[in-house]
């Protein structure tokens, strides 16, 4: 039997600061912001261009250090490890999808995969397995052998996916991981982030700007020139006492 996942609290910010230097002045992006995020839940993070919501998902995933505030990822203490510990954590614990896909234009998809994984210690016969595995989760399992040029915009956001997910992270950060694509393959991609918090218990943390998204959310978070202005429960946490039957 698979072992449970994960239940609970997955991340918690607290009094998150960022600012940017501009010029003479500083502009301040977050402004204390308190964040968590569970596992099992879709976590959506919606909010006008330049809200801030990309410096949040940066700042919660170790990639931009804030100004003040703490950011306790899976019981660490994030921002007070060393810098190695850090880029560590991101690659043992965080799978990231971007909007550009990032993906090498040299690789072949299966490649792609397997490269990443291999830096997670699997010997190349085992990563190219559980590469292969992931792009056949996705739909791909016919695209092996070809690189990005040769793939559609889907097709290339699904490889992306599967590079996240081929290592089963606990935590996903997705940032408009739909913005290039059609609305049925933006429902194929966020389906797929969906799996990955209920079959995987990953957090999954996605911006985005696509209404048509939040119905697959679990949560849906608002985000304003830096502040969150609304934080609402659209399913049952995972963990919620069961509804009481009250006997006749
Ligand atoms: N490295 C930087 N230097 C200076 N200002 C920055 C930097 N990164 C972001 N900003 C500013 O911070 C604000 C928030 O940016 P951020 O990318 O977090 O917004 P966003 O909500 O993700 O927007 P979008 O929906 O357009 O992606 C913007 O006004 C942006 O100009
Ligand atoms: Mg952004």
């Amino acid at each position: 039997m698979s072992p449970l996942p994960p239940q609970g609290v997955a991340l918690r910010a607290t009094g998150l600061v960022k600012r940017f230097k501009t010029g003479r002045s500083h502009i301040e992006v977050l402004k204390s912001v308190d964040f968590d995020a569970r596992h099992g839940d879709l976590t959506m993070v919606m909010g006008p261009s330049g809200s801030g919501k990309s410096t949040l998902v940066a700042c919660l995933s170790g990639l931009l250090r804030p100004d003040d505030g703490q950011v306790s990822a899976l019981g660490e203490d994030l921002w007070t490890l060393k810098t190695g510990a850090i880029d560590r954590f991101r690659l043992n614990h965080c799978g990231f999808i971007f909007q550009g896909f990032n993906l090498f234009s040299a690789l072949s998809a299966l490649d792609q995969v397997t490269t990443v994984l291999k830096h997670t210690g699997l010997t190349r016969s085992e990563a190219r397995e559980r590469a292969r595995t992931a792009l056949e989760e996705v739909g791909l399992g016919h695209r092996l052998d070809m690189r990005p040029a040769e793939l559609s915009g889907g097709e290339k956001q699904r490889v992306a996916i599967a590079r996240a997910l081929a290592k089963a992270p606990r935590l996903l950060f997705a940032d408009e991981p739909t913005s290039a694509l059609d609305g049925e393959n933006g429902q194929v991609v966020i389906k797929l982030l969906q799996r990955a918090a209920k079959d995987q218990g990953a957090a999954v943390i996605c911006v985005t700007h696509d209404p048509r998204l939040e119905a697959y959310a679990d949560r849906i978070i608002h985000i304003e020139d830096g502040t969150i202005l609304d934080d609402r429960r659209v399913s049952p946490a995972p963990d919620a006492a069961a509804p009481q039957l009250i006997e006749a």
